[in-house]
């Protein structure tokens, strides 16, 4: 079957979903091969209305048209969506994708009765970034891709950024701390910047796009180049300068401490939501 002709459904049809969805359209993929289910018609509505989707309330009557089954439900609703679907999953054995923080394939798995070599299982990793074609997503799979999965997985995620293949599981818990949770951690961080230079006197709206610009310009300048970052952060911390008094008083605060703990926090959480679904 050729990827064109492959039928796409989203189950859940929330903010990733949409973005991906968005994303897929924008890169000519043909509507009438997606599908979108949820339990509430708000969410189908704008999917119908804006990109003709085939919407439905019904999780089964989805899994039964499609050929990838996109699950994109919060965690704590996983396992009772694949219960569901276990059936028709068996039966039609989709290409599964799971973008559930920290549920593992492993317990995916198991709700499925244990069906590890009848079904094809990936997890990806995205951010919310995806609603401007600039996600980066990690993406595992524990199993032999046959080419057509591994190129209609390509058609997905490429529709809403970049992607990573990762060689083990647990480094998706870790790119979720990193890269799933990272815009709002980076967002945190700049609302502090923009804050101070409000503060001292900076129109708000000045200081936001300097900002912005600023974070956008200098990821662009570190993956322009081989440099290390430490290097990059060197060449433009002069002895005695403005850059310097900074980065002391951040190294005195323990700043790269804070951040490192943030990081391990989520990473923790992750893992945490996938022991509290399990013993569910
Ligand atoms: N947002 C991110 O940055 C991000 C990044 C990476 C991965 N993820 C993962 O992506 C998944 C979705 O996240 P999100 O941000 O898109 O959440 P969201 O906006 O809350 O979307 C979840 C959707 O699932 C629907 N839903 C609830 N129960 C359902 C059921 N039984 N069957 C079908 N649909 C159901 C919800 O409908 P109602 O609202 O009507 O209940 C909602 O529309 C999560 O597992 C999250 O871990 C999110």
């Amino acid at each position: 079957m050729s990827i064109s002709q492959t039928n796409i459904g989203f189950v859940g049809a929330g903010n990733m979903a949409k973005a991906m969805i968005g994303g897929l359209i924008q890169k000519g993929f043909p509507k009438q091969h997606l599908w979108a289910s949820n339990p509430k018609t708000g969410a189908l509505d704008f999917l119908k209305i804006t990109h003709q989707l085939h919407t439905t309330l019904d999780n089964r009557e989805l899994a039964n048209q499609v050929d990838v089954l996109i699950l994109a439900v919060k965690p704590d609703v996983l396992k009772s969506v694949i219960l569901e679907l276990h059936p028709i999953i068996h039966q039609k054995k989709p290409l599964l994708i799971s973008i559930a923080a920290g549920i593992s394939t492993q317990a995916i798995y198991q709700w499925l009765g244990n069906a590890q070599q009848n079904i094809p299982l990936i997890r990806a990793m995205p951010n919310t970034p995806a609603l401007i074609n600039q996600a980066v997503t990690g993406v595992f799979t524990p199993n032999t891709l046959s080419k057509a999965h591994l190129n209609i997985t390509d058609t997905i995620l490429s529709a809403i950024g970049t992607y990573v293949w990762l060689e083990q599981e647990p480094w998706l818990d870790i790119v979720t701390g990193l890269s799933g949770s990272g815009p709002a951690f980076l967002f945190y961080i700049l609302e502090a910047m923009i804050a101070e230079a409000v503060k001292r006197g900076l129109p708000e709206p000045i200081a936001k796009e300097m900002a912005l610009k600023m974070c956008l310009g200098s990821a662009s300048l570190a993956l322009s180049t081989e440099q290390k970052l430490s290097l990059l952060r060197q060449n433009v911390t002069s002895k005695g300068g403005t850059t310097s008094a900074g980065l002391q008083k951040a190294e005195s605060l323990g700043l790269a401490h804070a951040v490192e703990s943030m990081i391990a926090a989520a990473i923790e959480r992750a893992k945490e939501v996938c022991q509290q679904t399990i013993s569910e």
